[in-house]
């Protein structure tokens, strides 16, 4: 009974040692005496669950029908979490008359929001829009009212394990459903829902620096990090003790939530592995509302396996990480950029003069593009990391930015290894860019800013993701054809932005306990993360938005001929992937779904195209595709 309490959980010990190494915040844990006065937060029994696709009740409960829990009984959870819950009004109802209007709010909101950290501490706010259903967008000029849409009804803004317990055990009780939110970046909409209660997990930032930690293989410098450390906090908590921690190149992103969860790529990731791989301890609260610690000597065969790289939101809600740390390390950065205007070939004396790396020749550009993207296998070889863009501009005008990032390196052997590829732009393809002559080395810790990241539509972006396999770098003249028919149709015909991330987390970078987990083994073998972007402007129409998605799926539908069984990255893939389960998990997909049915029996957790996700969708109110706006329901029929 009391294996629930702090006493027992903390010293609980194995052959191993301590297991469950907890901070602060995960001692206050919920207990069953707390559960006996109040049914609603008891926790759950996966032997007693119902067979897993069992259709009643068919769907969630809704907001204000039969079904939904009564008000006394929120306000019994409340008095439960302390007073931690929160009914918040969307951030925007400042601009729309009734509850929540404010003038003075709503002209700072519109006018200042973007250039603080408002959006990232908000408790409803996700950085992608759409998927709320555009009920209550931003504006100083409002139509009509502002309802929740997709934001959920009621947040627990959790700062202690218990918090966490009481609110799954609530969900799972009294069939509510449940989201969880961290930073609110997820592109797809997987950190709200409509009719949901949301676990907060923002407000958990705790940090432990570990000299020394010794597990299975493993004997090395570690970090201790809270769910809702934020990658800019990591950058600091680094430079504060002398290491280095592999952390997203976002600067905002968590460095733990969806990150860690499926993947996660940085700038050390050819050099030290994904997200996921760092990976040597995680306290978690599942779905029947235990908390427990999971690492190689405990669920080594299950949960151990299926949280590095088998996705957020499946299998319970992570509380904090034990992460490996490097000794500090320094980062060369060479940033290259040039440009194509077809017209100004034609001597035009009033047209603006043509900047130094401006061609006119478009065979030029996208053979240097090309080029630049076959080298990137160099680069990522010395542990390297490639960041680039294709931009089109219209009218046949295209700019291409990339950035090469060199781990350990000094300015001699960075030029060395660069210098070919320029020369070779400047020979073969009559590109005038030069090395620059200063390549400075800076450390890659202590470079954490906070920053803002806007709720504008500048995020509003929709990305399709592939990871290019290592064969087709095989020679220069196989991979300019590949390049031809996937990236340079898309941008060239297609409109789309292209983002192309070049790192390699091989088994051999991944190392123990890495190579041994759920991470699609698309990754080990990828030289190239590729996506499309494409900017969602809030506002469309249920029907232009399936329009936009049958556009795309026709450049995608290329990328598949030539790579079918290429993988994709979730964090930044499309929500509406087709045969995502594959494309995302892999091989590993069907193991996965055997660890989701025995700790999730109930799916408590649901977000969409997480491991046994399928089961379920939300019937939005309009139709608008992958709209949180809705009920989240039982999909009948199919199972
Ligand atoms: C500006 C920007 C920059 C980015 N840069 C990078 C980058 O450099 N590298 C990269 O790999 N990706 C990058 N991404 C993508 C990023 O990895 C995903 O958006 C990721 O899902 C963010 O996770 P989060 O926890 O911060 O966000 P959230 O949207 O809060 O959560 C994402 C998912 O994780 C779940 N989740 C969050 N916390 C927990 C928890 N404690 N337990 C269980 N489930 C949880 C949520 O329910 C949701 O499904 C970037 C995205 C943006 C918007
Ligand atoms: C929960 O309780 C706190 C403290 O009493 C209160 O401030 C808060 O408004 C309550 N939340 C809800 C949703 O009623
Ligand atoms: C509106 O918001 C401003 C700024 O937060 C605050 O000072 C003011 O009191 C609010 N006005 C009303 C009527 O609530
Ligand atoms: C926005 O705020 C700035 C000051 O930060 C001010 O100069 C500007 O006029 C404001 N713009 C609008 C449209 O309110
Ligand atoms: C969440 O809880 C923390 C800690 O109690 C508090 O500082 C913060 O203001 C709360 N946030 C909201 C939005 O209530
Ligand atoms: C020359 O350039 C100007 C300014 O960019 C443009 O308006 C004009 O159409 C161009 N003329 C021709 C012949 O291309
Ligand atoms: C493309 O060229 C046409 C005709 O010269 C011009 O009207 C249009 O504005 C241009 N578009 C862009 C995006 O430059
Ligand atoms: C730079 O690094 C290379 C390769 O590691 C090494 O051989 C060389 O001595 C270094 N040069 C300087 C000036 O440190
Ligand atoms: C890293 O770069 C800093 C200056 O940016 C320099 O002082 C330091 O010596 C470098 N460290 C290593 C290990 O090269
Ligand atoms: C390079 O690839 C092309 C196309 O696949 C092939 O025809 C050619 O023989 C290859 N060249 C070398 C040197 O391997």
């Amino acid at each position: 009974m009391s294996l629930f309490g702090v006493s027992l959980a903390t010293l609980f010990l194995t052959a191993q040692g301590v297991v469950g190494r907890n901070f602060p915040f995960e001692s206050a844990q919920l207990t069953q005496a707390d559960a006996r006065d109040i049914p609603a937060i008891r926790f759950g029994d996966k032997e007693r669950a119902p067979p897993w696709d069992v259709t009643t009740p068919r769907c969630r409960a809704w907001p204000d029908s039969h079904d939904w829990p009564s008000n006394s009984e929120w306000k019994q959870l409340n008095v439960s979490l302390g007073g931690a819950l929160l009914r918040p009004l969307p951030a925007a109802s400042a601009c729309y008359p009734g509850e929540g209007f404010n003038e003075t709010t709503c002209r700072w909101l519109v006018n200042q929001s973007d250039r603080t950290h408002f959006w990232i501490d908000e408790p409803l706010s996700t950085l992608t829009q759409w998927p709320q259903g555009s009920t209550c967008p931003l504006t100083l000029n409002p139509e009509g009212s502002c309802t929740r849409g997709g934001f959920p009804k009621y947040v627990v803004n959790a700062t202690t394990v218990k918090h966490i317990q009481a609110a799954v055990n609530f969900a799972r009780n009294k069939n509510v459903r449940l989201v969880i939110k961290n930073t609110g970046h997820d592109f797809g909409g997987r950190s709200m829902g409509a009719g949901s209660l949301s676990i907060w997990v923002h407000n958990l930032k705790s940090f432990e620096f570990i000299p020394e930690y010794n597990v299975g293989r493993y004997s090395g410098m570690a970090v201790h990090v809270g769910a809702g450390m934020e990658s800019w906090e990591q950058f600091n908590h680094m430079a504060a003790n002398n290491i280095a921690v592999v952390a997203p190149g976002g600067n905002s992103v968590g460095a733990v939530g969806g990150w860690i969860a499926v993947a996660g790529h940085g700038g050390l990731t050819s050099k030290y592995g994904l997200g996921s791989d760092q990976v040597l301890a995680i306290n978690i609260v599942t779905a029947d509302g235990k908390f427990l610690t999971v690492d190689p000597n405990n669920h080594q065969d299950d949960l151990w396996w299926a949280l590095r790289g088998g996705g957020p939101s499946t299998f319970g809600v992570i509380t904090s990480v034990i992460l490996k740390a490097y000794p500090p390390i320094n980062v060369t950065t060479a940033s290259l950029s040039f440009s194509v205007n077809p017209s100004l070939a034609t001597p035009n004396t009033t047209a603006p003069p043509a900047n130094a790396n401006s061609l006119t020749d478009l065979t030029s550009f996208w053979g240097g593009v090309s080029l630049t993207y076959h080298y990137c296998t160099h680069i990522i070889a010395a542990g390297g990391f490639c960041y680039s863009y294709i931009y089109p501009l219209g009218n046949s005008s295209f700019s291409f930015t990339t950035s090469h990032f060199l781990p350990n390196t000094n300015f001699s052997a960075a030029s060395a290894l660069l210098q070919p590829l320029y020369t070779q732009l400047n020979t073969a393809h009559t590109i005038p860019v030069t090395l620059p002559t200063n390549l400075p080395s800076t450390p890659y810790a202590g470079n954490g800013r906070r920053t803002g990241a806007s709720g504008s539509e500048a995020v509003n972006t929709r990305y399709r993701s592939r990871l290019f396999p290592s064969s087709l770098w095989r020679n220069t003249t196989q991979w300019a054809t590949i390049f031809a028919a996937t990236i340079r149709a898309a941008v060239e015909e297609g409109g789309y932005t292209f983002h192309g991330i070049g790192y390699s987390p091989t088994a051999d970078v991944a190392g123990w306990p890495g190579v041994d987990s759920a991470v699609h083994p698309a990754w080990r073998d990828a030289a190239l993360h590729g996506s499309l972007m494409e900017v969602q402007p809030l506002g469309l129409t249920a029907a232009e938005a399936r329009k936009r998605d049958e556009r795309v799926k026709g450049y995608v539908g290329r990328w598949q001929a030539l790579m079918p069984g290429a993988g994709a990255y979730m964090n930044e893939g499309d929500p509406a992937e087709a045969e995502w389960q594959g494309r995302f998990f892999g091989v590993h997909y069907r193991r996965l779904v055997g660890v989701k049915r025995r700790w999730d029996p109930w799916g408590v957790f649901w977000a969409r195209t997480t491991v046994g996700s399928e089961g379920w969708e939300v019937q939005s109110w309009d139709g608008y595709p992958m709209s949180q706006n809705g009920r989240l329901c039982r999909v009948v029929g199919e199972k």
